[in-house]
Order: structure tokens, then C-alpha cells, then sequence
């Protein structure tokens, strides 16, 4: 399990005061850690920790979207999603490889999404039930992943940040593929107005809660904002969403389905009603609508492959065998 390794590495590198302080003054000055640099062992396991969580999101946040792919209702809406699915693989192969770069391997990481203990965002534990889904899951939860991700591309570990400068790139196309089957749909037939703000009603609040609990109630927050890990706090985030998102529904003619939202003249953002934080929680413990299946799909998925890895490790192994002849 990678937690010894991490002990045993952090025994090792016992922090002598004086290197403890360089660290967090380099990360005070805004210089990036690479991967040989010293750091804190809890450095490492927060980063180990979230950099995985957020590859084990973009592998599994490929179900919702991919069971539309043979449904798409034109060739052009075909191509778009299935290059849309396509990014979030090689994002979730980015970041594993981010996060190999902190002394955990890929293996151990797809182990543990596979065996339940790794945590992925709650949000892709909801089902996707018409083709609006499409719409709302980008414009909303690819809108609220750039909110995350974008002050991510400014994180102190080197790899993460560059990392997530090509995927946020990515992102804000899907943000806008999203989006764009909204508008479609918005100014269509009453029954396609009505897909897009059925939609809209599902996906609001799953979305909401995607920036984790108020910050009063988050564990992690504090260091990571002085590691500079984490750059704009839960709440901050799921202000600047809301701020951006809502004229975004206007314009679309839907009504976010939040009786408490109105716009504060005196502050210039929008206040808006408490998502529903039971719900949020029982997600998180594994009760979503989506949970088991997700996870079965991606256990079958990974059976499936068994294969692939098998031919690429005797390939190499040809290879080895040639180099050394
Ligand atoms: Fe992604
Ligand atoms: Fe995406």
C-alpha cells in the first residue's frame, strides 16, 4: 500500500527544521516543486490523494456521456460527444501519470477505485436520462470543473499544473459542446424546451455540490491553500459558478430551479438556496442512484482489457528480449 511507502519515505526524509522551511518558502515565492524536489510527507499524500480522486472523476465521468454515444441523434452530435469521451480517458491518463510521478503507481490507484476504497466525484453518480443530459453534463458539470481546475493550472506541484493546463483547454471546448446542444434544444419544439429544462432541474444541484461541503466543514482546505494546492476556497468557487451560470440560463430562457436565487445589488452576486446536503453525504457513502453500477461497469470494462495489457506486456517483453540479443 503506497500510505507505508509514504511513511517509510517520510521516515527517511525526517524534516529537519531548516529544509521544512525552505520548502514553504519556495512555495510562498510561487516556485513550482518538481517531482525530485523534497517535500513534506503530507505534501505528497494530499497531492497523491487528489490527483487521483480527480483521475478516478474523468474515468468514470466517461459512463454518464458514453451511453449516448450510439444515441446521438445526428452523425456531427455523434462525432462531438464521442471526441468529448475520448478527452476525458486522456485526462484521467494524464493525471494518473501526475500522480506516478509522487512514488504511487497506476496499478495500485486503478486497484483501489476498483476495489471501492478511492473516492470520484459524487456528481457521476447520477444517471443521464435523455439526450438534453448531454447539454446540461457539459455546460453545467464541465462548467463547474473548469471553475476547479482553472486555478489548478497555477498549482505549486509542476506536473499537476502542467497537466492541467491542457486539460482545462479541453474542458471549456466541452463546456461549449454542452452549451451548445442547450441553445438547440431551447429554441426547438415545447417537448425540446422541456427535455433542456427537465435537464437543467436535474443536474443544478448535483452540480452545486461539486465544489464539496461549505468551508466551514471541509477538512482539507487550510493547507492546501498555504501549499498553494488549492487557490480559491469551496464556497468561493460555487459563488463564481453561480455568478457565471445563471445569466447563462437566462439566456436560454430556463429557470434554475432555486426559489431562494436572486441577484444582491449591494455585493454584484446572486444568493442562492442550500443544496441538499443529506443527499450530498449519501453519495459520498456509496448510496447515489449510480454507485454500484458505475463501479461494475468499470470492473467489466477493466476484465475487458485484461487482454490488451497482457499483449503490451509480452510485446515488451519481445522487445527486452531483442534489445539484450
Ligand atoms: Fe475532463
Ligand atoms: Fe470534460
Amino acid at each position: 500500500m503506497y500510505s507505508q511507502a509514504l511513511d517509510e519515505r517520510g521516515a527517511h526524509a525526517q524534516p529537519d527544521e531548516a529544509v521544512n522551511a525552505a520548502f514553504e518558502e519556495r512555495v510562498a515565492a510561487e516556485e513550482k516543486i518538481e517531482a525530485n524536489d523534497w517535500m513534506p510527507a503530507a505534501y505528497r499524500k494530499t497531492l497523491i490523494r487528489q490527483i487521483s480522486q480527480h483521475a478516478h472523476s474523468e474515468i468514470i465521468g466517461m459512463q454518464p456521456e458514453g451511453n449516448w454515444i450510439t444515441r446521438a441523434p445526428s452523425l456531427r452530435r455523434k462525432a462531438i460527444l464521442l471526441a468529448k469521451v475520448q478527452d476525458e480517458a486522456g485526462h484521467g491518463l494524464y493525471l494518473y501519470a501526475a500522480a506516478e510521478t509522487l512514488g504511487v503507481s497506476r496499478e495500485e490507484l486503478v486497484d483501489q477505485l476498483l476495489a471501492g476504497t478511492a473516492k470520484y466525484s459524487s456528481i457521476f453518480n447520477y444517471p443521464s436520462l435523455t439526450w438534453a443530459d448531454m447539454g446540461a453534463i457539459g455546460w453545467l458539470v464541465d462548467g463547474a470543473a473548469i471553475m476547479n481546475q482553472i486555478p489548478l493550472c497555477r498549482c505549486s506541484y509542476g506536473p499537476y499544473a502542467r497537466a492541467m493546463v491542457r486539460i482545462c483547454k479541453e474542458e471549456s471546448f466541452h463546456q461549449r459542446q454542452g452549451f451548445e446542444i442547450m441553445v438547440t434544444l431551447a429554441r426547438g419544439t415545447d417537448a425540446q424546451r422541456a427535455m433542456a429544462q427537465d435537464a437543467l432541474n436535474r443536474w443544478w444541484w448535483p452540480s452545486l455540490m461539486m465544489f464539496g461541503p461549505h468551508d466551514a466543514e471541509s477538512t482539507h482546505s487550510d493547507t492546501s491553500m498555504r501549499w498553494k494546492i488549492k487557490r480559491f476556497t469551496n464556497d468561493e468557487l460555487r459563488q463564481k459558478f453561480v455568478d457565471v451560470t445563471v445569466p447563462q440560463a437566462a439566456f436560454l430562457g430556463l429557470t434554475v430551479p432555486d426559489p431562494d436565487l436572486r441577484y444582491d445589488d449591494s455585493t454584484g452576486h446572486y444568493l442562492f438556496g442550500e443544496p441538499d446536503w443529506d443527499e450530498f453525504k449519501a453519495v459520498l457513502r456509496g448510496e447515489g442512484p449510480c454507485n454500484a453500477q458505475r463501479l461494475a461497469h468499470r470492473r467489466r470494462a477493466h476484465d475487458d482489457g485484461a487482454w490488451v495489457r497482457e499483449a503490451a506486456e509480452a510485446h515488451a517483453a519481445k522487445q527486452r528480449k531483442r534489445a539484450v540479443a
